[in-house]
């Protein structure tokens, strides 16, 4: 269907365009789910909203939070969200995606700590509650840029994603992989000694761990069936519970649960070549990992951001018009989070790409919540553009169309530039393009 762009003044004019589309997008006037509080391993989260990991590419050429990765994440802190999933974190020098990508180290282990607890201070005594943190562990593989420039390092070669063959010498060996699944022992001990509650080994967006869940091409133990392809992941896990020694600390993943290629280079599809999802793996998967490590939630996500975006984050505009409306887009997305909900009634699903429905995301969060479809909302956008939404919607049971997201994708053009990213629009004091 034909991309139009967002034209719904009222929550009415969302449904009756939904409706139009054959669209899954349950909606809710009333937001009281949102602030409800979750029990999370054994402690809670004081509601229902989440902030997704949004990377600032501001961080310190050693890996440490800059003075505008400190600015984001107490605006984030002063907003109130019961949980904050803090951006993506390298665990090795060559994993990082550039060169301001935050790095946690032994040397700068303690710069994250007094984030965290300033994070915390200012949480609660603007909200009488902390949020709980966890921090999400990255490789990022085949977008690995730690000087600035391209230096992949594959799982396979994978025609949708290169626009010409990379050299075979960029696809990782076994023995990386191997390499790359111990540094997850070491960066969950320098996360705990940080004061993160929790540590998300990261699946999602075709980055390494992601990419290897599609990697039915690729040959050995890495490759081919489902107990090889899902074998990098669980030995991360492995790797990173061998080092726990706080029993509340925990281990999650932010996931794709959908890549948005066709069969074989896409995880969560039917192998008929065609785009349909067929989540069958993901909820093995995930019920797998909730068995062998008690992953207390799951954070599901799809797309690539880089050759689907409008699949991980349906938007007004970006560099790309897609043949797609972007209310398909929020109904795949929300189609996919439900159906993980239900298949694991027993485990918390915390749902993304809530932004693109702007003063009606909180109805969306809240009809998606209320109906059981998923335990908590996640959002990326909207928390760049104006993360006092919360307090809008608690207080005034909506959220102000003056400082909404307008998903011009401005944050992320500045994120590919590799130049610290933010809101252009509502924030324009400190990000320009
Ligand atoms: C500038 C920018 C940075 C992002 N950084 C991360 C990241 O570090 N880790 C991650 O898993 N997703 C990242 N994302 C994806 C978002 O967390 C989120 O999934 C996406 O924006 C859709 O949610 P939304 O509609 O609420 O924005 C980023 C997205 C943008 C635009």
């Amino acid at each position: 269907m034909k991309h139009v762009i967002f034209h719904y003044p009222t929550l009415k004019d969302v449904q009756l365009e939904s409706d139009r589309i054959n669209g899954y997008i349950p909606l809710k006037e009333d937001v009281s789910a949102l602030f409800e509080p979750l029990p999370l391993s054994g402690r809670q989260a004081a509601n229902r909203f989440a902030f997704q990991p949004m990377e600032g590419t501001d961080g310190t050429e050693d890996g440490a939070p800059g003075e505008l990765t400190v600015r984001r994440y107490h605006r984030f802190a002063k907003a109130g969200p019961g949980l904050i999933w803090f951006e993506a974190v390298a665990t090795l020098p060559e994993a990082r995606a550039s060169a301001h990508q935050l790095w946690l180290t032994d040397q700068n282990v303690d710069q994250y700590k007094r984030l965290l607890d300033e994070i915390r201070e200012i949480s609660l005594k603007e909200n009488g509650y902390a949020p709980l943190i966890v921090m999400q562990a990255t490789h990022s593989g085949r977008y690995s840029k730690p000087h600035g420039f391209p230096e992949p390092l594959i799982a396979y070669s994978c025609p949708p994603l290169e626009d010409k063959p990379l050299p075979p010498d960029r696809i990782v060996s076994d023995d990386d992989l191997r390499r790359f699944e111990e540094a997850y022992s070491h960066t969950a001990e320098l996360c705990q000694k940080a004061g993160f509650d929790g540590m998300d080994v990261k699946c999602c967006h075709r980055y390494l761990a992601c990419e290897l869940l599609s990697a039915y091409t690729r040959p050995g133990v890495y490759g081919g069936s489902y107990e090889n392809r899902t074998r990098f992941l669980k030995n991360c896990y492995r790797a990173a519970k061998s080092s726990i020694h706080q029993s509340s600390f925990f281990l999650s993943s932010r996931m794709n649960v959908y890549d948005g290629f066709a069969y074989p280079y896409g995880f969560g599809v039917r192998t008929d070549g065609s785009l349909t999802p067929d989540l069958t793996e993901p909820i093995r998967l995930i019920r797998e990992l909730k068995e062998e490590f008690e992953i207390p939630l799951i954070n599901v996500t799809m797309g690539n951001p880089y050759k689907n975006p409008h699949v991980n984050r349906p938007y007004d505009h970006g560099n790309y018009v897609p043949d797609e409306h972007p209310l398909e887009g929020i109904s795949r997305m929300m189609r996919g989070i439900s159906e993980i909900q239900h298949a694991l009634p027993d485990l918390p699903v915390l749902g993304s790409a809530f932004s693109y429905l702007r003063q009606h995301a909180g109805n969306l969060a809240a009809g998606m919540i209320a109906d059981g479809h998923c335990s908590m909302a996640g959002f990326g956008r909207m928390a760049f553009a104006d993360p006092g939404f919360i307090q809008e919607l608690r207080q005034e049971g909506q959220i102000r169309t003056g400082g909404v997201c307008v998903t011009c994708g401005g944050c992320a053009v500045l994120l590919r530039n590799g130049t610290p990213a933010g809101c252009v629009v509502r924030d324009r004091e400190v990000y320009t393009l």
